[in-house]
């Protein structure tokens, strides 16, 4: 969704780094962007464009065109006012003293809008965001200072909100402000910086401190203070971002997102490796004794998207290992389900962002009802990380393609791990399993590396099958749950209609949509259920389904007597199994897209990190 930078520098110019930022933040999703920069000569200036960065770059010449060492830079995914140039952000106050860019939603901006306007300020956009830049205008004419002003206007807003602001009373001075949406002020040798994202500024500095709800910092390029909503300065520590730069680029690759799927096997042994000694899982950062184990008497799993679809897969499997009832929810079900959680109830919360507005939503809604949160999460820092009880990291790296993959699969391994964790405190799985597991999980690197291999496979698949109009995904247990992420990645991306099915469902009204020539896409990895999964494909066939397999090298030949073309993953424990048979579903969606001349990394109406509700 939105993202903000702003940059403060010593003699640097401010415009062509937050071209580059935003540029690093383009696949957050977007519509248009916009920079002010501040210089001595000309003031505040300011330029906006609708559609890509590039539109915005080539206005600037790069940004050469606007002078000044001080910056703010915003791209917008629209929510109040069409996406045009005037609603696009920074916002200018009346006067042209302020300069504002704002991610989140100001929910009580007709209110605050209709007292300005009484005041007789003019507007020139529909969003809310401005409404706060005039709002500023005016505490700011009433106390001369800048800080005080920040002060008084965020005690009368309601909402989320990150902000970055110049003045042009301040030639030095970047502000910024968060509450409900990210923020990270970055230390840079040559300035300083603010942004929503860390990929937009870790070209330029890995030293980073992440803002806390409630904080205003005033930014210049040699010195970062930061005050609480009293204006009582609070010190904050700094981080390291120990992402390497280019991890969040391309390096050769035509898409993200392929070169995400290639990346999975060293992201699973990043996350994995740490957390596997001596034959046992050990989880340092997790402070959960046998005895709350004992006491748990409920476990949710809580999340959007494809880490809900984690969240599928894992209560499969860890109630077949803690014998205890997992639910699963939704997340933006679940707040508002009056949902049945105490002290008992261990929430595990799943997120690759960290910034999931519902997902976080759910999560307080869970803590608020006593019950106790453990988030799984990639990114470093993130909101969620920070407020959950406990936090698992998954060792991803930075995913940018907005479909994800490797996080999918780290946040599935991680679960495994935790689910073996929790198990073996319970004594409710045979140590015996528990070692076959473990290597399995460890073996995963290598046989992802051997899957990968058939990446030719699936492309030809994908060129022959492209043209369909509605795809089926099959499949019992843990391959109905990969199922359901299979689809939801083929529709994200190519945008062909797509349903996932448990097989033993077709009968019971889907198969009627069976008829000659539909795609079914059959998933035959799960070992304990295969025979009963391969009747399903037997009666999709018989109704003159074209069917494409996955299976594994164990089911290969009797998969290839009935199926027109099969991908054959290797074989694995059950629980692991999921975590290898995710990829080719994740290749196919990527090359029926690319076959279709599709988006890929940016598909439509989609954010990578989805911060409004
Ligand atoms: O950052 P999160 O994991 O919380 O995001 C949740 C979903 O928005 C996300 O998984 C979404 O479904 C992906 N685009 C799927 O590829």
């Amino acid at each position: 969704m939105c993202g903000i930078i702003g940059f403060v520098g010593k003699d640097e110019q401010a415009a062509p780094i937050l071209l580059d930022g935003l540029e690093r933040m383009e696949y957050r999703g977007y519509d248009s962007a916009g920079i002010a920069v501040r210089s001595e000569a000309k003031g505040l200036q300011v330029r906006k464009a609708k559609g890509r960065l590039k539109v915005l770059s080539d206005l600037t010449q790069g940004g050469a065109e606007l002078e000044g060492v001080l910056g703010i830079g915003h791209t917008r995914w629209a929510t109040h006012g069409e996406p045009n140039d005037v609603n696009a952000h920074p916002h200018i106050s009346e006067n042209g003293q302020i300069a504002l860019v704002h991610n989140g939603i100001i929910e009580n901006y007709l209110e605050l809008k209709e007292q300005l306007l009484k005041r007789g300020v003019k507007f020139t956009s529909d969003t809310d965001s401005e409404v706060v830049a005039q709002l500023l205008e005016f505490h700011y004419n009433e106390c001369h200072n800048m800080l005080e002003a920040v002060g008084r206007c965020l005690r009368r807003i309601e909402g989320s909100y990150a902000f970055g602001i110049i003045c042009s009373d301040y030639p030095n001075a970047l502000i910024a402000a968060r509450k409900d949406s990210p923020l990270i002020l970055g230390y840079g040798e040559s300035g300083n910086y603010i942004a929503s994202d860390v990929t937009a500024i870790i070209k330029y500095t890995r030293e980073v401190s992440y803002m806390d709800d409630g904080e205003i910092a005033v930014i210049t390029s040699n010195s970062v203070d930061v005050f609480d909503d009293e204006l009582t300065p609070v010190d904050k520590k700094r981080s390291v971002v120990d992402w390497d730069v280019s991890a969040a680029e391309k390096g050769g690759y035509a898409h993200f997102m392929f070169k995400e799927i290639l990346e999975q096997p060293e992201a699973v042994r990043r996350t994995v490796s740490p957390r596997i000694k001596d034959g046992r899982v050990v989880l340092d950062d997790l402070d959960l004794t046998a005895d709350y184990a004992r006491g748990i008497s409920r476990i949710y799993m809580i999340a959007c998207g494809s880490a809900y679809h984690v969240a599928v897969v894992s209560k499969y499997n860890w109630e077949r290992l803690l014998r205890r009832p997992v639910e699963v929810a939704l997340a933006s079900e679940f707040r508002y389900s009056d949902p049945l959680v105490d002290e008992h109830t261990l929430v595990i919360v799943i997120s690759q962002s960290g910034e999931t507005l519902d997902t976080m939503a759910a999560m307080r809604e869970a803590k608020r009802r006593g019950g106790r949160t453990l988030a799984i999460v990639n990114v470093v820092g993130s909101s969620i990380a920070r407020e959950a009880d406990d936090v698992l990291y998954t060792w991803a790296g930075p995913e940018i393609a907005v479909a994800t993959t490797k996080a999918y699969t780290t946040q599935l391994v991680l679960m495994d791990l935790v689910g073996l964790y929790l198990a073996d405190l319970l004594d409710s799985v045979e140590q015996a399993e528990y070692k076959a597991i473990l290597e399995e999980i460890q073996l995963l690197p290598e046989k992802m590396d051997q899957l990968l291999e058939q990446v030719g496979d699936v492309q030809y698949f994908a060129s022959r099958y492209f043209n369909h109009t509605s795809i089926f995904f099959i499949g019992r247990n843990l391959d109905y749950a990969i199922g359901l992420e299979g689809s939801l990645k083929l529709k994200e991306i190519s945008y062909i209609h797509s349903e996932a099915y448990a097989s033993g469902e077709l009968k019971h009204g889907t198969i009627s949509l069976i008829e000659p020539g539909t795609l079914v896409v059959a998933l035959g990895t799960y070992a304990p259920l295969f025979d009963k999964a391969m009747s399903n494909v037997v009666e999709v066939k018989a109704r003159g389904a074209e069917v494409l397999s996955i299976t594994t090298e164990s089911f290969r030949e009797r998969m290839e007597k009935t199926a027109d073309a099969s991908v054959v993953v290797p074989d694995s424990h059950p629980v692991v199994q999921p975590s290898l048979g995710v990829i080719p579903l994740q290749l196919f969606a990527y090359y029926v897209a690319l076959q279709k001349g599709c988006d890929i990394d940016k598909p439509r109406n989609l954010a990578k990190s989805v911060t409004v509700e």
